[in-house]
């Protein structure tokens, strides 16, 4: 077997414990079936996300300590600011406390009543802001990137041909502007192929529709485009990332995932639409030169973009995913392939096909992985998707546990260990039943909401 292989050592370490079964059991009735509910004492491997959690380097946490503080004008947004231009060549950047106050200013901005915002897929937080501003999501994948099994390398492709469609039955006029999420987080952190960015672009800029990439998973993507992309293996991160940025009017993220810090940022050359956005900046996170953050998080972001552009630090993730997920498959288990970036994720539409998707397949696969492991996950599929209008249930087309591999947090034999308790309870599955809800948030339920067993 093809072992991956830390680029690290551990030089600071926090103590875990792996509380008895009678515990979890009681704490996860307590927490109300739902992962978000638990508390990290009674969790041995946190695998919920990789948000704000990824291991910081020694580089960055000295960083830290090197901040100019001040509300205004600070020389560490000067050094945030300028390391951006260099790494995405575009002038503008907006500073903001994460990457749903991203979504929220954009969509305040551009999002128009009654228009479209085509998308390769959705993430939660970015459907409910354009909704809540009048927009409607339209997802334009391709037919097989919601095939669980599969050795396509880019499924996170938006599909051009319905774009253009959309395009020439609708108008320009009709839609707001053009989203792609790198990465794809709600179908198993696949990628994009560099080329898609770039054509899409190139449809964008001929309609005069605004471009909008949400970079947040870019490390992982990134990664994948260097290693499965004969056309550009030979680029470097940095060239990669510059044609990336290129391609689009404005680029945000979460820099909770990309430069390993807590915080967000919106950038563009566009300068019509940073004056839109700056407005409305101070009332919503903050004065233009911290926006909600910390200066300590971006002096840290600082240095942590810079290792983003480092092919040896943004293959950790991907290469202990893989290492997950092919162990999985060779036990039978289902789950998504070809290994994403982000975490792994379990096709709980398969893992749990006894349970009739109304009880929440994916939500019940992550009750029944904590209480048999310890083991954290997150609900990728109906209960993380709103209601309908009429009440009914939306169901997700995919039902994901997502196992989430924040980047030289774990060690193999704690990953080991993950594929051992998964494999046993993939064995014993018809011990497990669905779920209801009793307590049901309007929205993003996922967050808030508790079920019990039906
Ligand atoms: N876009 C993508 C692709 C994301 O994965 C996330 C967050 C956001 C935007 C929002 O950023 O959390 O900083 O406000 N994903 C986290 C996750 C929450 O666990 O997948 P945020």
């Amino acid at each position: 077997e093809e072992l991956p292989l830390e680029m690290h050592k551990v030089r600071m370490v926090q103590r875990l414990d792996l509380v008895p079964v009678e515990r979890r059991l009681k704490a996860i009735e307590e927490a109300g079936n739902n992962t978000f509910l638990l508390y990290n004492k009674d969790i041995y491997l946190d695998m919920l996300t990789d948000s704000g959690v990824n291991a910081m380097s020694d580089k960055q946490t000295a960083a830290m300590l090197t901040v100019d503080d001040s509300y205004a004008g600070s020389a560490t947004f000067t050094r945030l600011q300028d390391k951006i231009a260099e790494i995405f060549g575009k002038e503008y950047f907006l500073p903001v406390h994460q990457g749903r106050a991203c979504e929220n200013l954009l969509s305040l901005a551009f999002v128009k009543k009654d228009t479209y915002i085509p998308m390769n897929y959705h993430f939660t937080t970015t459907k409910a802001h354009i909704m809540i501003n009048g927009g409607k999501v339209l997802e334009l994948f391709l037919p097989d990137a919601l095939d669980s099994v599969s050795s396509k390398p880019f499924k996170g492709n938006i599909d051009l041909n319905q774009l253009q469609k959309l395009i020439d039955e609708e108008g320009a006029d009709k839609i707001s502007f053009i989203r792609i999420e790198a990465g794809t987080n709600l179908i198993g952190g696949q990628p994009v192929a560099l080329d898609n960015f770039i054509e899409t672009g190139k449809i964008a800029r001929k309609y005069k529709i605004p471009f909008i990439v949400d970079a947040s998973l870019w490390a992982d993507n990134l990664h994948f485009i260097k290693t499965r992309d004969e056309k550009y293996k030979n680029l470097s991160t940095r060239e990669i990332t510059r044609i990336l940025s290129d391609s689009a009017d404005i680029v945000y993220f979460s820099a909770r995932k990309l430069g390993h810090v807590r915080g967000g940022g919106i950038i563009t050359n566009d300068e019509a639409a940073y004056k839109k956005l700056l407005e409305m900046l101070p009332l919503y996170e903050g004065f233009s030169t911290y926006g909600g953050m910390s200066t300590r998080e971006m002096e840290a972001m600082v240095v942590g973009l810079d290792e983003t552009m480092d092919e040896e630090m943004i293959n950790q993730g991907p290469i202990f995913i893989k290492y997950m997920v092919d162990e999985l498959v060779k036990l039978g288990v289902p789950v998504i392939t070809p290994p994403g970036g982000l975490g792994a994720h379990l096709d709980a539409m398969a893992f749990l096909d006894h349970v009739p998707q109304k009880e929440y397949r994916a939500g019940s696969l992550a009750a029944a992985l904590y209480i048999a492991s310890g083991v954290r996950g997150m609900e990728r599929g109906t209960i993380s998707e709103e209601r309908e209008e009429d009440g009914s249930d939306h169901f997700a087309a995919v039902e994901l546990l997502r196992l989430a591999l924040p980047r030289r947090v774990f060690t193999l034999s704690q990953v080991k260990y993950t594929i051992d308790r998964i494999a046993w309870l993939y064995e014993n599955r018809k011990l497990i039943g669905g779920l209801e809800f009793y307590e049901e948030p309007k929205v993003l339920r996922f967050f808030f909401g508790k079920l019990k067993p039906t």
